[in-house]
């Protein structure tokens, strides 16, 4: 009966949300929903869309599915297979182009992610312009690249699961079994740019005409998302040069900054490739050390396969 009545609600929502918005906007309405595509929204829109605007509409349209915060849990959101993703997850949202927001957003779930989905096109009712403040509204929701490396220009992510080897060695260090859910982390690698670059650090996918930007001499580091047990399990972002020397640790929801401040701003200097000791770090409580010296080796640890790769790639030879 609940699942009943909210797929109920589900359907109202979308006929109100494609159709109720239509009369009037007909003259700003884009034609092609098929071009949407190949109108190639660039990150620079995103950048200058209103966070305010895209606010209001989130929480009219949106938020019934993807929860008032955006964390993917509004009351409609139980009864969606898969659910909508959290808004306010660096580790996911980093790795998400607008144009792929943008695309989702404009012509809905079905047609963009290729399954069936409930998530709804407002093509129909949304301008380009509105759905840029969407994106926005979404993009200030979650902690970016920039905030750990502020002269990053483009980036890459990818999920890597650490050698058995070097398992072996930080268990050896730590004194502690990982597990495998540990063993495989999201990696992000960032660069800089040798030219002028603007609109803040771009997200490059996995894509080889693309990669050509991404040359170890501008290796600005790696960025790697850990959930902390001993820190009431916020999310927090390591990131690291690539010797191995934390640049910063900070909690992705900002407002944790004040309360954690304390025992994750010492981290920063610390750290080094093939160096195996814990850190040793004043005021910082024992269980909260040994869980973020652990996260860091994994996180060095998964830099290593990324770096094995790297050496792979053909773009790997201009070095
Ligand atoms: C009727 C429920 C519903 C409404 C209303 C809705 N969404 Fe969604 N949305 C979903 C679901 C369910 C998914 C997950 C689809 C999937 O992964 O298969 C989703 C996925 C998305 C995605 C894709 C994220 C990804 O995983 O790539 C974006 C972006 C998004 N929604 C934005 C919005 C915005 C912006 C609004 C309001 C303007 C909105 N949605 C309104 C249900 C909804």
């Amino acid at each position: 009966m609940k699942k009943f009545l909210s797929l109920l609600i589900i359907s109202v929502l979308l006929v109100s949300v494609v159709y109720a918005k239509d009369k009037g906007k007909k003259a700003k309405e884009e034609k092609s929903e098929s071009t949407a595509a190949a109108q190639a929204p660039s990150a620079v829109s995103a950048a200058y869309g209103d966070v305010m605007a895209g606010e209001k509409r989130f929480r009219v349209d949106c938020f019934a599915c993807h929860g008032i915060n955006g964390t993917g849990d509004g009351y409609a959101a139980s009864s969606f297979n898969p659910p909508p993703i959290n808004f306010r997850d660096p580790k996911v949202m980093n790795m998400k182009e607008n144009s792929h927001l943008f695309n989702v957003i404009k012509n809905g779930g079905t047609k963009v992610l290729s399954r069936e989905t409930f998530m709804p096109s407002f093509g129909r009712g949304y301008n380009d312009l509105d759905i840029w403040d969407v994106i926005a509204y979404l993009r200030s929701l979650h902690i970016k690249i920039d905030n750990f490396f502020p002269n990053a220009a483009y980036f890459i992510a990818k999920d890597y699961r650490i050698a058995a080897l070097g398992k072996e060695r930080i268990e050896k260090v730590i004194k502690e079994k990982i597990t495998e859910d540990e063993e495989t982390v999201t990696v992000y690698t960032i660069f800089r740019s040798d030219k002028p670059h603007i609109g803040g650090a771009e997200y490059i996918p996995q894509d080889p005409n693309k990669m050509d930007v991404l040359k170890k001499p501008l290796k600005l580091g790696y960025l790697v998302f850990f959930n902390v047990k001993s820190l009431g399990n916020i999310q927090v972002g390591i990131a690291f040069d690539p010797s191995g020397k934390i640049i910063k640790i900070l909690p992705s929801d900002i407002s944790q900054a004040g309360a954690t401040g304390k025992y994750l701003s010492p981290f920063s200097g610390q750290g080094k490739r093939g160096k195996y000791e814990i850190f040793k770090l004043k005021g910082v409580p024992d269980k909260i050390l040994l869980e973020l010296y652990k996260n860091y080796l994994i996180a060095l640890e998964a830099s290593f396969v990324y770096e094995k790769e790297e050496k792979d790639r053909t773009w790997m030879e201009e070095e």
